[in-house]
């Protein structure tokens, strides 16, 4: 199976490319979370673990293999902390595995509040994933205006300073990598600067269609736009996201020439290709962190939580990830099928997220709403049909995987779903993938998972009667597909994608 075992003829293939572009053009990679933080232990020292999220987890293959820099903001007292000690200067990762140099971004909290709490989530965030009510929401006042003039367009000219103070002191022309919506602007900004770097945006999250874009003011949706069409490549999840960002540029960056067959935009004599790059995961270091001793310890620990059948979802806590109508639909299952009553229970791993923002907080009580109705609805001495366990641990997260005979995957719209994907590789017991026909991981996983339309709470509750009445050789046929699927476009192939587009790109400058 390709991509699966340590000999995946990919890795070579990705290590050579990568040594050869990486040794003519230093790397500087730019995202708003970076790939360590510092947190403060009870007894006030600062101890260093490694980032959460999807794009450190993307990198992990680069980062263990090659030396580069990483400019990410400081996202907390520890951070803040950290970077004082350094003096302001770069912080050499002391994980294993991270021979990253960190360039700390440190702006006022204010600044920051502003650009974090009201323009990128929720203001970006809940456009890009459709969450926005336009007969009521969003109210672009002057908060907003305020927000991105004091603190969207300030953080995002810090990150490109610290971009540009890299490839000075790196002397090369480099390859700098943004990741995400935090930092659309920054691509222009570095480019007046550092005209001949290399620049390649990755969009995490999903692209909607421009009469979405029309709710922000024009200044801001042409700045966006702009800005990305001043790097040489920029990179989203799926072909659908390409598609809407070409519609974009025609619609709002003045001047640009699209030719959509091609995937290209061209403005003031420059070219920017835009492609689709779906991310994964790294199938061996996500099994092995899966049967780690502290994750078989977490294992045993589970064991005792789950029913004779077991539904588990893992998620940050967020609106788009559905929650509510996915423990809603569960609430019908169980109306419709008492059959099931005090056999089958659902067990969620919720990570805290963006709680300063005030969508999630209310986002949160209603999670806590509907959890307390189900399971006092149905629930009694010996069953508790649903239970949450709220923490960010991964590991724990990874060992839950292993155990489910459903996962619940049943986003509003989501870039790709990176669970969707990890789930299948570590279960052990053939479980089955209820998928949302909205995440990116759709258009890979389709054929192997039970499909929901996520407003659909009748067909979820039926998608979970399907699942946990389905036969065992039907899951494990099902489930072998998903395994084939992931190991086939694993993160190495993902990588090697992009990397081969850049190589190409660099050498045609
Ligand atoms: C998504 C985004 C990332 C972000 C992550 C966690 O995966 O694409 O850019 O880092 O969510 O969100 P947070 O706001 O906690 O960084």
């Amino acid at each position: 199976m390709i991509g699966s075992t340590e000999d995946d003829p990919r890795k070579a293939e990705l290590f050579e490319l990568s040594r050869r572009l990486l040794d003519r053009r230093p790397l500087i990679v730019g995202s708003n979370r970076g790939p360590l933080e510092f947190y403060l232990t009870p007894e006030g020292v600062l101890q260093p673990r490694r980032g959460s999220g999807a794009i450190v987890t993307a990198l992990s293959s680069l980062t263990r293999s090659f030396s580069f820099s990483w400019v990410a903001s400081a996202m907390g007292e520890g951070d803040r902390r950290a970077s004082e000690g350094s003096g302001g200067q770069s912080i050499q990762s002391p994980l294993p595995n991270q021979n990253v140099s960190l360039r700390y971004v440190i702006t006022p909290r204010r600044m920051y509040h502003k650009f974090y709490n009201i323009l990128c989530n929720p203001l970006l965030w809940f456009l890009q994933h459709r969450m926005w009510s336009p007969p009521f929401t969003p109210n672009i006042d002057s908060v907003v205006y305020d927000a991105w003039e004091t603190g969207y367009k300030p953080v995002n000219q810090a990150f490109a300073e610290g971009i540009i103070s890299e490839a000075g002191e790196k002397g090369a022309s480099p390859l700098v990598m943004l990741h995400d919506y935090h930092l659309y602007l920054v691509a222009e900004m570095v480019r007046e600067q550092v005209p001949d770097a290399l620049i390649y945006h990755f969009i995490h999250i999903p692209w909607p269609a421009p009469d979405l874009w029309q709710l922000l003011p024009a200044y801001m949706r042409s700045s966006v736009c702009r800005s990305l069409c001043n790097a040489d490549l920029v990179g989203f999840q799926s072909t659908w996201d390409v598609n809407s960002f070409l519609e974009s540029c025609r619609l709002f960056v003045e001047g640009a020439e699209v030719d959509f067959n091609q995937g290209i935009v061209k403005t003031n004599g420059r070219e920017t290709k835009v492609r689709a790059y779906p991310t994964s995961i790294d199938v061996e270091e996500v099994r092995r962190i899966a049967t780690s001793p502290r994750a078989l310890n977490y294992e045993q620990r589970l064991q005792q939580l789950c029913g004779e059948q077991t539904l588990i979802r893992v998620d940050r806590a967020e609106p788009s990830k559905n929650i509510v109508r996915g423990f809603r639909s569960f609430h019908i299952f169980l109306e419709q099928h008492p059959e099931f009553h005090q056999r089958v229970k659902f067990l969620a791993f919720l990570v805290p997220s963006r709680t300063h923002v005030k969508q999630y907080e209310r986002y949160q009580e209603e999670i806590e709403n509907v959890v307390r109705g189900v399971n006092n609805a149905f629930g009694s001495e010996t069953w508790t049909p649903i239970q949450v366990i709220y923490e960010n641990n991964y590991t724990q997260a990874l060992a839950g995987m292993r155990l489910y005979d459903v996962l619940v995957v049943n986003p509003l719209a989501d870039g790709m779903n990176l669970v969707a994907k990890e789930g299948p590789v570590v279960n052990t017991k053939g479980g089955v993938l209820i998928l949302s026909e909205a995440t990116g991981a759709f258009e890979q996983l389709k054929i192997g998972a039970l499909a929901v339309a996520p407003a659909d709470l009748q067909g979820t509750a039926q998608a979970i009667y399907e699942a946990l009445s389905m036969s065992f050789e039907e899951r494990i046929r099902r489930n072998q597909i998903l395994i084939d699927a992931v190991s086939n476009e694993n993160a190495t192939h993902w990588l090697l994608s992009q990397m081969r587009e850049l190589e190409s790109i660099s050498q045609q400058r």
